[in-house]
């Protein structure tokens, strides 16, 4: 008897907690997200395919183009004048069985992201918009890789487009090589060459995050290089060539602050300029008086 009765209160409860959230669900717009242009079906709430129903929207008439379906309004190619808080009333009584806040949209495109530093080396934060707006609520996923590595970030607490990124203990940062070293002998000058290259493509930012670079040359024939750092120029003249002799040159990149030195760059080679074509001669000819000239003391740093 005392289980009767308490199965009894809970079916009873249990029906009027589904009647108030059934009653509910009719007074409370939902959100309905559509996409522009689509043709858009609203149901009116769980009645059945053979009930009448009458649609307002803002509280009049629906003017927009549309098709009644039983219980479903459908709207055709739908823009954004179509928004509005839909409401469908059952036949033939009226009562109030659904309302539908529609809200058009359009899916998101690519957002703008940019980075930047205040507190470098230690973090950086990034902060994204998107250029053409959806219309409707849109969320953001962000995943900060660094090395196929996934870097822990922050949101901000009050920019909503923001997260922090704070460099790993053991960040290194490692620049890749510059690009596109080209070496040109300078006319009339038999022992000059003029060597330019640019920052590495991938290196972000190269007014904020500076760059210097570091140089090494040497003649074909020769195993020791000579080498030159460079704070932030991108060129640079080498006035201590062997004349007519073949120099292979590089160059590698590090950040001005922090990490590490790039791989050296592709080898480029060039001969200073040369007033007579030059002769075919042995590179192991070791007789040639202007060997051994024009050298600095071996850094100690050999890249890869
Ligand atoms: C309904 O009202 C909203 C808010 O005032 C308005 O933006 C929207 O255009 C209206 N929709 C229609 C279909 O009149």
């Amino acid at each position: 008897m005392t289980n009767l009765g308490t199965s009894l209160c809970c079916v009873v409860l249990a029906a009027v907690v589904v009647a108030y959230a059934q009653k509910r669900s009719q007074l409370v717009a939902r959100n309905q997200y559509e996409r522009m242009g689509s043709d858009v079906t609203m149901r009116c709430g769980s009645l059945d395919d053979e009930a009448s129903v009458s649609w307002k929207v803002n509280g009049t008439d629906v003017r927009a183009r549309h098709r009644l379906d039983g219980p479903r309004l459908v709207l055709t190619q739908v823009d954004l004048g179509h928004n509005g808080l839909y409401s469908c009333f059952q036949n033939p009584r009226g009562e109030r069985r659904d309302t539908i806040n529609l809200r058009i949209g359009t899916l998101p495109r690519e957002p703008a992201v940019s980075c930047r530093s205040n507190t470098y080396p230690k973090g950086f934060y990034c902060s994204w918009h998107l250029q053409h707006p959806t219309n409707i609520p849109t969320d953001f996923q962000v995943e900060v890789l660094y090395n196929m590595r996934v870097l822990d970030v922050q949101k901000d607490l009050v920019h909503k487009n923001r997260i922090h990124v704070l460099f790993p203990e053991v960040f290194s940062m490692k620049p890749d090589p510059p690009e596109r070293v080209v070496a040109t002998p300078i006319p009339s000058n038999v022992r000059r060459l003029e060597v330019s290259w640019i920052s590495p493509s991938s290196w972000p930012e190269v007014d904020s995050f500076p760059l210097k670079y570091f140089l090494r040359y040497r003649p074909l024939i020769k195993d020791q290089w000579q080498h030159v750092e460079l704070s932030d120029s991108t060129s640079h003249t080498i006035t201590d060539a062997i004349a007519g002799k073949e120099y292979i040159i590089q160059v590698a990149a590090k950040d001005t602050e922090i990490g590490t030195w790039s791989d050296w760059s592709v080898a480029v080679h060039a001969t200073p300029w040369m007033d007579q074509p030059k002769q075919i001669t042995s590179t192991t000819d070791t007789s040639d008086p202007l060997l051994g000239r024009g050298e600095e003391k071996e850094g100690g740093r050999e890249g890869g």
